[in-house]
């Protein structure tokens, strides 16, 4: 069976700092991802045992779990690659023309998302989806990984809003840290996401 790994970063761990502490980012990886992607193996073993055994007793629990850590693993493993040491400033091309149609421009897409990450009420993240049947971009509420969310949309670009984000070297102050981001989007990667994610195609008629 194919399992789920710890992908590594493309940079250093201290490699966004000061925006986001080294310390942080080894613990945020090493420990909370990490986590993520060895629940999600486990809970696949347990859906095999309990198939094997014939046992659903547990399969609600179970599918639960998947989809909170399968969830937790897929939107870090985005978070890291859309970071970069030498990000910020604004994209460019097809993606800039799609934010200027889709919010109106870019002022207005990062107030929305910051929004968004800010009023979280527990653990959750901010997205930026492509919605394949309006065809359109979407900003998402995320909460925990993997709840509140519109089926089919693609996470291009993610804000990890839990505690354990940020709250080492932010404290209270969460909204420093949502401000602090926009020094290290990578263009590049969440610009290719997008040109991947408008190829995907769901046949459902006249849906839009
Ligand atoms: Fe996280």
């Amino acid at each position: 069976m194919n399992r789920y790994m710890l992908p590594d970063l493309p940079y250093d761990f201290s490699a966004l700092e000061p925006h986001i502490s080294g310390k942080v980012m080894q613990l945020h990886h090493g420990k909370h991802h990490a986590v993520y992607v060895k629940n999600a193996n486990s809970v696949l073993d347990q859906l095999d045992e309990a198939r094997q055994k014939d046992d659903f007793a547990r399969l609600a629990a179970l599918e639960r779990a998947l989809a909170f850590n399968l969830s937790g693993h897929i939107l870090h493993s985005i978070f890291w690659r859309n970071l970069t040491p030498k990000g910020g400033e604004t994209p460019e091309g097809d993606l800039h023309t799609a934010i200027q149609k889709d919010f109106g421009g870019f002022d207005r897409f990062r107030k929305q998302l910051t929004e968004v990450a800010a009023t979280i009420m527990g653990s959750g993240w901010a997205a930026m989806v492509w919605e394949p049947i309006g065809k359109r971009l979407l900003i998402t509420q995320i909460y925990d990984h993997q709840s509140n969310l519109a089926q089919a949309g693609v996470p291009l670009m993610v804000i990890d809003a839990w505690e354990h984000a940020y709250y080492l070297q932010y404290e209270n102050r969460k909204t420093e840290f949502f401000e602090a981001v926009w020094n290290l989007w990578n263009w590049k990667d969440i610009s290719a996401r997008y040109a991947a994610a408008i190829q995907l195609k769901l046949d459902l008629g006249k849906a839009a």
